[in-house]
């Protein structure tokens, strides 16, 4: 059996310190290149991480005022003004707190297929004219999914409407007061998208997310893991845990 390679990988002893290896990575590379383009997640795992760049930005000053980010995903349907969206999240746990004017979510307001298509285009597009995205923050969900991408995903999918899986609906469901207040369905970028970051870094955190880890890093590239395919990617990072790095060091053991 072939060992697993591991020379992309970093294990912080706790989530603190993780979110501090992944938050000196990106105020590295928005101090080194202003105008950085930034692709970013939500959910709690990168919580940390924003936190840390709120305080290096209030205490030693980094600063955000040329960097344009994009974000991975929008629930759809959403009201960006919904307490429940991603819009929300970001504005509450990153933007209201740095000097960041350039950031975009994709929106999840109710209307038509064709203006859903057309609006996917233009986030796309917008993605291009912003010079493209330096580094990709990712978070992985226990279905294998990266953004919104869930199993089935084309490695050459881009930004479009996609149906959530019922694990992650009920991943969901405790933050939305009950599963059936989950939306069924999301606006994602695409893992074609995300493989065009120069860089990506993916961070995992607690025992929770330890098994889909292991299989993420020793899986053949398949649609049933999207994040296998990031595996594939040039300059790809995987930061983690103890807890989360726990069956990835077993299995290479
Ligand atoms: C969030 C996103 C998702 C999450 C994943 C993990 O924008 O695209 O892929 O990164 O579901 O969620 P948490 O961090 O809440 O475990």
């Amino acid at each position: 059996m072939t060992r697993t390679d591991l020379s992309n990988v970093q294990v912080a002893k706790d989530y603190t310190g993780l979110c501090g290896l992944v938050a000196d990575r990106i105020a590295n590379l928005v101090q080194t290149k202003p105008n950085a383009v930034l692709g970013l997640a939500t959910g709690s795992t990168p919580l940390g991480v924003y936190s840390a760049l709120v305080r290096r930005h209030r205490e030693e000053g980094l600063d955000f005022s040329r960097v344009t980010c994009f974000n991975l995903d929008e629930y759809y349907p959403m009201s960006p003004k919904s307490l429940h969206s991603y819009r929300q999240f970001m504005a509450m746990n990153l933007f209201d707190y740095i000097n960041c004017p350039n950031w975009f979510v994709p929106d999840g307001l109710r209307r038509s297929a064709s203006e859903i298509e057309q609006d996917c285009l233009e986030y796309e597009a917008r993605i291009a004219d912003a010079g493209g995205i330096d580094l990709q923050l990712l978070g992985i969900g226990r279905t294998g999914h990266v953004g919104f991408n869930e199993p089935g995903s084309a490695p050459d999918s881009r930004t479009r409407l996609v149906t959530l899986a019922e694990v992650t609906r009920q991943d969901a469901a405790p933050s939305f007061g009950g599963i059936d207040n989950v939306p069924r369905q999301a606006v994602s970028m695409g893992i074609g998208t995300i493989m065009d970051a120069r860089e990506i870094v993916m961070m995992a955190t607690g025992a929770g997310k330890a098994a889909i880890v292991r299989a993420a890093w020793t899986e053949d590239p398949t649609d049933h893991i999207p994040a296998t395919w990031v595996r594939r990617h040039p300059n790809v990072h995987l930061r983690l845990d103890e807890s989360a790095a726990s069956l990835l060091l077993e299995a290479d053991a």
